[in-house]
């Protein structure tokens, strides 16, 4: 069912992404279009169990390492420097991974608050991180590390209970195939990903990227998803829509959609076939493989931003950490994101259970529905007595609209202070009060009950 242009206007400043005819349109685009039936939009499906479990997962770690790490200079490096194939491919012979450690880095992970994994087991240039067996020698088996790294970090995951989920690149600078005869690629990319799908037992889901390099061409993404669902029925599939089409849904088998480097957009599932999650995947610094020159790093209050930010339009939030030429997470990252972990264990139920649920704050600040409890996220308070200048709104009232529920208590979570507040029809005013001396959590979280 469509919505009425009129709909789609009134809602166009909030730059909603737009369920319409099964794919993601933005409305900017749709408002473009004249002429727009005006029936009402249809009911929102239900999540599948595993894309419900996904979105409960909320924050995964995504991992960019591979041999462009070896040069530190971002993983395009080979495309962006035109280092020819056979030249590139020497960085194998030096490949050792001496430092890589599934578990060390599922530890960290979950130190994080992140629940899940993303690992680049093969990117653009052409070289995996898994044992081929035999479909090519362009592998880590066969450099020194001479081991299946991705393995180690299944291995690793399942011991921190860390969901394994498998980045794969669709697109191959290496492999002559890939613009010699495209058939024969894909043959190769389809027996690629089915070793992925039945050696290393349950994994998360796959999450696939280079698809927007052959726009017009045919990937047979039925072939590749279907084998996919019969081997790893619960795995989360995923195909990344690129820089310039976030929030679109190609594919229906696709479970998420992607917003690369974006801010998320609310989703419109009504008159969905079938629903589908979000995920924003975002670099801490401006580059997926280490950089070793690039110092634009974001802060742990970012993080904790950002995170919010996501999950106020019930998007999970994949953050990109890009380890060290033999594997290791570096020491910033490591730091920034067991700080953020801190938060979580803090806010870690309205995080990971929290929905949108309709209920609005001023800037931005908004309410999630976890369960049934409501929980509101406060921005930009300082502390108590005023001590730091600078922010937009510092404490005093913050009016919440879209409250239904009766209202008996307001209560901070990292203090378990009450705040006073008046409930006047669905408007809830609370006064949020700033952080106590000696603290500062940078996003404040209140349970309403
Ligand atoms: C882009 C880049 C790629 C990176 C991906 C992550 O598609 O080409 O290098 O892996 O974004 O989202």
């Amino acid at each position: 069912m469509r919505p009425t242009r009129r709909d789609m206007l009134k809602t166009l400043a909030g730059g909603t992404a737009l369920a319409w005819g099964g794919s993601f349109m933005h409305l900017a685009q749709a408002a473009e279009q004249s002429e727009a039936p005006a029936e009402p939009p249809g009911p929102v499906p239900e999540p599948e169990p595993r894309i419900e479990r996904f979105e409960r997962m909320a924050y995964g770690m995504f991992i960019h390492w591979g041999l462009y790490s070896l040069l530190g200079r971002g993983e395009w490096v080979m495309n962006q420097e035109k280092i020819p194939a056979n030249e590139y491919r020497r960085l194998r012979n030096i490949f050792t991974a001496s430092d890589f450690d599934g578990r060390t880095i599922a530890g960290i992970a979950r130190r994080a608050g992140q629940k899940y994994i993303t690992l680049t087991t093969r990117h653009h240039d052409g070289f995996s991180l898994y044992d081929t067996r035999g479909l090519t020698d362009y592998d880590a088996v066969h450099s020194p590390a001479a081991r299946d790294l991705v393995e180690d970090f299944v291995e690793g995951c399942r011991a921190e209970g860390i969901s394994p989920f498998f980045y794969h690149t669709t697109l191959d600078w290496d492999h002559p195939d890939f613009d010699a005869d495209f058939d024969a690629y894909l043959d190769y990319l389809h027996a690629s990903v089915e070793i992925l799908c039945t050696q290393y037992g349950d994994i998360g889901g796959f999450w696939f990227d280079g698809n927007w390099s052959k726009a017009d061409a045919d990937w047979k993404e039925d072939r590749l998803y279907g084998m996919i669902r019969e081997h790893q029925p619960e795995a989360m599939i995923i195909n990344n829509t690129g820089l310039h089409k976030r929030g679109h849904v190609g594919h229906p088998e696709i479970d998420s959609t992607t917003f690369e480097q974006g801010r998320p957009e609310p989703m419109d599932r009504r008159g969905m076939p079938k629903y589908i999650s979000a995920e924003m995947c975002q670099t801490m610094n401006m580059h997926w493989g280490i950089a070793k020159n690039d110092y634009n790093y974001m802060s742990v209050q970012d993080i904790i931003e950002n995170l919010c930010a996501c999950r106020k339009v019930g998007a999970n939030y994949l953050l990109n950490v890009g380890p060290t030429a033999e594997g290791a997470i570096p020491d910033y990252e490591r730091a920034a994101l067991e700080r953020a972990g801190q938060w979580l264990g803090l806010h870690g139920n309205p995080i990971y259970n929290g929905k949108p649920c309709g209920v609005a704050g001023p800037g931005a600040d908004f309410g999630l529905d976890a369960d049934g409890m409501l929980f509101l996220f406060v921005h930009h308070l300082r502390l108590g007595h005023g001590q730091q200048a600078g922010e937009v709104q510092g404490p005093g009232p913050r009016m919440f609209t879209g409250v239904a529920r009766d209202v008996s208590s307001v209560t901070w979570l990292d203090t378990g202070e009450d705040l006073e507040f008046e409930k006047d029809g669905s408007n809830l005013n609370v006064t949020a009060t700033g952080f106590p001396y000696g603290t500062n959590t940078v996003v404040r979280v209140a349970r309403v009950s």
